[in-house]
């Protein structure tokens, strides 16, 4: 039997933020998501969260998740105090403990495998993830024989000159035998120098502790504070790039670009500098994307090039050209081969095939029909001050430049709109509309003809 309990309840006082700490953002995942993620395929029968600092909104954020338990952690007295906090929940449970920090986002899944495996093989009572790091400054320090046994973990805090020196870190990741870990846990003591109980202090009681050297260091990065946030933020942008490159996307400034766990590419994708995905995104093969765009939540079919423009929560098939200087969001849906310019921005609108809005137009709740052409600066009227109306246009119509279409309005097929019109009656199909008033022309306003 495996149960993994998360620690979590931690204030995150160097982070500075309101937040707590593993609720924020790593390349669109809360830290504890993505802790939680890397452990999933294990399969525990059981999972705690510990929680304590803003418990309330940690729970909340991971509501949709189910299967957790959540354990308080009141007041937050150390990693020891938090995992003595199992003692009740898991009273009788026989297996292994698997403790994860909730701040140690880069796990490799077949990281914490090769962890229990390791464990379950050596028959050990403790097996703790390590690993060299260059820089092991605030971390726990691994005091280890050739043969892997681990004699005991002190603090960076707690270390001496010398200790310091050992640069075998604990990563915080811990397989624990439940039943051996429960016997010790109630002998911690504050004897340190934050005055708290330390999990870590369980390790020295236990025989016998081993630990499992990663390769990578970067995959027991902590976050304690905004620096190390952000190389942890570079880490996984790096690792996500790698693989979308090692699957046949090109990008000529990889370093300016970045993605969202949840971005798929088709193959032949070429990622252009200044480029963002973000969300649940897929772009289809072939496509060409940037120099300079933003998009989130949104499908792309093949094909399909977008330059200098954002794009949300939408979809553009096969063969679309959007941009530069476009923004498609909330629902815009084009169809094959439409063509998007600049400052045109698309809302909960549908687009037939072969569109054409290159200049300056809002298109909002609207449905257009296949090939209408619309003008430079044509926008539709689509709130009245209260409620949104929708705006028809049939296939093969043409709007003039600067038409206004006050929706709710219906313009049937090859329509024609006259430039400047501003329409607020329906127009049946093959019509040509006027909603302007004639020109006049007044000779000689200012007196004589001017003379040279
Ligand atoms: C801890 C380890 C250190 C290790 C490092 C790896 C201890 C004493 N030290 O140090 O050896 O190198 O992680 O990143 O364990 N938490 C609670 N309740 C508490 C205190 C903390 O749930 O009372 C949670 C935090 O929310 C966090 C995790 O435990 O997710 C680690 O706590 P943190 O204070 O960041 O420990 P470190 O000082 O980084
Ligand atoms: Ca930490």
């Amino acid at each position: 039997m495996l149960a993994v309990a998360v620690l979590a309840a931690g204030k995150g006082t160097r982070m500075k933020s309101d937040l707590p700490k593993v609720l924020q953002p790593l390349a669109g995942a809360t830290l504890v998501e993505r802790v939680l993620a890397s452990c999933r395929h294990l399969g525990p029968e059981r999972q705690l969260l510990i929680v304590g600092h803003q418990a309330e909104r940690v729970e909340r954020s991971l509501a949709a998740l189910g299967g957790l338990e959540f354990v308080l952690q009141q007041p937050q007295n150390g990693t020891g105090h938090a995992v003595q906090q199992l003692l009740e929940p898991l009273a009788g449970f026989q297996g292994e403990l698997l403790v994860l920090n909730g701040d140690v986002p880069l796990l490799r899944p077949g990281t914490l495998e090769e962890l229990l495996a390791k464990h379950r093989s050596s028959g050990a009572a403790v097996t703790l993830l390590t690993a060299r790091l260059a820089d092991p400054t605030g971390y726990g320090r691994v005091f280890a024989d050739e043969q892997g046994r681990v004699s005991g973990i002190v603090e960076h805090r707690d270390c001496s000159e010398e200790q310091r020196r050992n640069t075998l870190t604990n990563a915080g990741i811990y397989c624990f035998d439940w039943g051996k870990l429960a016997a010790v846990l109630p002998q911690l003591t504050t004897d340190n120098d934050q005055g708290e109980l330390y999990l870590t202090d369980t390790v020295a009681m236990l025989s016998q502790a081993m630990h499992l050297e990663v390769a990578d260091p970067d995959e027991i990065n902590g976050i304690n504070d905004r620096l190390q946030l952000a190389q942890c933020e570079a880490a996984l942008q790096e690792r996500l790039r790698r693989h979308w490159m090692a699957e046949g996307v090109s990008f000529t400034d990889p370093a300016s670009c970045t993605l969202s766990e949840g971005t798929r590419f088709g193959r032949d994708v070429l990622v252009e500098p200044q480029c963002h995905f973000r969300g649940s995104t897929e772009i289809g093969n072939g496509c060409r994307i940037g120099p300079g765009c933003l998009i989130e939540n949104s499908r792309l079919g093949d094909g399909v090039e977008v330059l200098h423009s954002v794009l949300r929560d939408s979809t553009v098939e096969t063969d679309c050209v959007v941009g530069p200087y476009a923004q498609l969001r909330n629902g815009a849906h084009l169809e094959a081969g439409c063509r998007i310019g600049n400052f045109v921005e698309v809302k909960n609108s549908r687009l037939g095939a072969g569109v054409k809005a290159n200049h300056l137009s809002y298109l909002g709740d609207a449905d257009l029909g296949a090939n209408v052409n619309v003008g430079a600066g044509t926008i539709t009227a689509n709130f009245d001050g209260v409620h949104k109306h929708r705006t028809v246009i049939g296939a093969g119509s043409k709007t003039g430049a600067n038409s206004v279409l006050v929706a709710p309005i219906t313009l049937g097929a090859g329509v024609t709109v006259a430039a400047g019109s501003t329409l607020t009656q329906n127009v049946p199909d093959g019509a040509l509309a006027f909603g302007r008033a004639r020109q006049v022309v007044k000779e000689r306003w200012q007196g004589a003809t001017p003379s040279n």
